[in-house]
């Protein structure tokens, strides 16, 4: 854990236009500034920084967030490895507390191996451009195959010499401790002797996301049985297999744009893609995909297009990740290569357009892909049909998420026709997998509270809501985010002489109303506040360091920019002057006030103020109007079963109770009917 006082410091320093304008050519625009977004693609910019708020938000892609979510969004990073980052930039000692010994020595041995990383890249490197082997042997092995010098460079290629210990005996003149470099995987310790582990051996180095290295893979330059063709580093702190992506840090950048990662299996597929100018893409290493590979991907994308060669083993590996993948969320499609090209080879071939149109016209659909092939391996055999109808059935039931409700809807009518069968048996079939699951997911956590059982048991009985009812249920949490903002952005006011804003809203709000998880939270925390005290929240929550506290006080908290559009319109009914002068310039405008509008401005201004408790209020009405109305509706449900004459009648009271509270709900909010 990184020490409160460090954070403190970090804070103290901190300047969002400094931290974005690190990565973001940034222009000054009134009191904001703007710049072309980082996080997607756009022409025009849409941008904005806000210093005197310490946020930024893109009007593009919606993308939101403070200082440290900056850094965590474009760099990947962890909140710690952000505020690490945050520490080097404003030059504050990152102290850290709780650290074990053990942890503390895992960290020192993690630097080290880094630094023996480093110095063996440029080692390779070297021999590569520089020596003379490395260039008659390395470089023109890579050059015949294609590969541009940029290229080389850019992926810090190398070459480690046939000598047998070139690379030990520099390491050892240079200081570094024999036990650590054996531990690097590049040194061996052989009959009492230390040598090279990768020897006459093209050299990819291994990085992590945030460009350092981690590991390497070594080549040979001949393929041969005698030799395996890739050695790459032993698992050490650094290098753990399971969590790499090799190429992830070119091609974050890109994949963060395009809103599609590509995967492929070899360390050459992912170089050549790139000299083709395709940069989103991350290499496998050709084994089967691991859950923490695939939870990477989704940091930048929820679209996963892997791209493997027809005939590899690789291709059945990747299916066994599928179910996986769903569970992540992840929307993957399927390309397969034909005739035993791979990427790289493919490329070199039939160029880089030709590449781009056949990944286009072939992408399939990852599910509908499995589907088709176990139908043709199958055949007649209606055993192993029923089989994989039931494996299908589970796979997209465990599409278990609101918004993708239209897919998995989507699933079942295509995997009901290829298969032929009836489309309402694929719904049920898929309805009894999402029970199933409810049920043994209750019995590990049985403290989900009756409400979400119930919810949940009825979502996987009858997923037949109409859209109207379904949004109602699980999508409109408009009214509970209203409830959060107005607590954020008016909580300290004072209501009336009695107490504050945030304490009114506390009376009239519990938790029971809201169901979206980060808006209970917020109120949670808000609620441990001495909410008498007049004291401004803002800040705490937009730096809060759990993201879901931080993400959520940004995304509500609107910029004075976007106000503005109300603001506009009602500035100038009332006072007939337009606002741009006054947000410009403050002091010119109130002099070009004519005496007899003065009044009226100030009426105006304080209206404005005014407003503040009605915003409340009305906040307050709807939330508890969409609670009226889901009542409503669970109730009809309930009288919609056929119940005893007595259950009956007790349901009709309800309802009409219920009927009459909604009127005058909507009756107070000026009779306007939400959705
Ligand atoms: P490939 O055999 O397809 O190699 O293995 P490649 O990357 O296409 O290399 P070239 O184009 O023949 O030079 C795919 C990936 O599987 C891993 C490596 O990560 C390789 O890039 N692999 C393969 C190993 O780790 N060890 C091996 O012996 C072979
Ligand atoms: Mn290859």
């Amino acid at each position: 854990m990184i020490a409160q006082n460090t954070i403190q410091q970090i804070l103290n320093r901190i300047n969002i236009t400094e931290v974005v304008g690190d990565f973001v050519k940034l222009k000054k625009r009134g009191s904001n500034y703007l710049g072309l977004c980082p996080f997607h693609n756009e022409k025009t910019p849409s941008f904005i920084v806000s210093p005197a708020k310490e946020i930024y938000k893109c009007f593009g892609c919606g993308k939101s967030g403070n200082s440290i979510s900056f850094i965590m969004e474009h760099e990947k990073y962890s909140y710690v490895e952000a505020l690490k980052w945050l520490g080097i930039k404003y030059q504050v000692e990152i102290e850290e507390v709780n650290v074990t010994p053990e942890i503390k020595q895992q960290q020192q041995v993690a630097e080290s191996l880094y630094a023996i990383n480093h110095f063996a890249q440029k080692f390779f490197t070297k021999e590569l451009f520089e020596g003379e082997e490395g260039r008659e042997v390395g470089l023109s092995y890579l050059k015949e195959r294609g590969f541009r010098e940029e290229i080389i460079e850019k992926f810090q290629l190398g070459y480690s010499p046939e000598q047998k210990d070139a690379f030990a005996k520099t390491a050892i003149n240079n200081q570094f401790n024999t036990e650590l470099l054996v531990k690097s995987g590049l040194v061996v310790n052989r009959y009492d002797q230390l040598q090279d582990n990768y020897r006459n051996r093209i050299i990819f180095p291994i990085h992590n996301q945030s460009g350092k290295i981690i590991g390497f893979g070594a080549r040979v330059l001949k393929n041969t049985d005698k030799a395996p063709k890739y050695i790459n580093t032993p698992e050490n702190e650094l290098y753990i297999k399971s969590k790499i992506l090799y190429g992830s840090y070119f091609a974050r950048q890109a994949i963060d744009k395009q809103d599609e990662c590509l995967l492929v299996e070899g360390y050459t597929d992912v170089i050549s893609l790139h000299q083709a100018g395709i940069e989103n893409v991350v290499a496998s290493g050709g084994t089967s995909l691991t859950a923490d590979q695939l939870r990477l991907v989704k940091k930048y994308s929820n679209n996963l297009t892997i791209i493997y060669d027809g005939d590899s083993a690789g291709i059945k590996a990747a299916l066994r990740g599928l179910d996986m993948a769903m569970e992540e969320g992840l929307n993957v499609k399927l390309v397969l290569i034909p005739d035993k090209e791979d990427p790289d080879s493919y490329l070199n071939k039939f160029g880089a357009a030709h590449f781009k149109n056949f990944i286009a016209a072939n992408k399939k659909d990852f599910i509908l892909f499995q589907l088709e092939t176990a139908l043709t391996d199958a055949g007649d055999d209606s055993t192993k049909k029923a089989v994989m109808v039931n494996q299908v059935a589970e796979t997209i039931s465990k599409i278990n998420k609101a918004e993708d409700f239209t897919r998995q809807q989507d699933y079942i009518k295509q995997s009901a026709q290829i298969l032929n069968i009836d489309e309402a048996g694929m719904h049920s079939l898929v309805n009894k997998f999402i029970r199933e699951r409810i049920v043994k997911q209750e019995r590990l956590n049985p403290q989900v509270d009756e409400y979400t059982r119930e919810e949940n048991a009825r979502k996987a009985e009858d997923t037949n809501y109409d859209d109207h009812t379904f949004s109602l249920l699980f999508k409109d949490e408009l009214q509970e985010r209203e409830i959060a903002r107005v607590l954020l952005e008016h909580g300290s006011k004072n209501w009336d002489d009695d107490q504050t804003i945030a304490a009114y809203i506390f009376s009239e709000v519990d938790e029971t109303l809201v169901d979206n998880e980060q808006v209970k939270t917020l109120l949670k925390v808000y609620k441990n506040f001495e909410l008498d005290e007049p004291v401004d929240r803002k800040q705490f929550f937009i730096y809060s360091s759990n993201p879901i506290l931080s993400s959520l006080a940004v995304s509500l908290l609107n910029f004075p920019f976007e106000e503005s559009e109300h603001w506009q319109k009602e500035f100038s009914q009332a006072t007939g002057y337009n606002t741009a002068l006054f947000e410009q310039n403050y002091e010119a405008f109130m002099k070009s006030i004519s005496p007899g509008n003065e009044k009226k401005l100030f009426t105006f201004l304080k209206m404005g103020e005014d407003k503040t408790n009605e915003e409340v209020q009305s906040a307050i009405n709807y939330l508890k109007l969409r609670k009226v109305k889901r009542l409503l509706l669970e109730n009809q449900y309930d009288m919609d079963k056929n119940q005893t004459s007595d259950e009956h009648e007790t349901l009709y009271q309800t309802h009409l109770y219920l009927k009459q509270a909604e009127m005058e709900l909507s009756a107070r909010l000026g009779a306007v009917i939400i959705k």
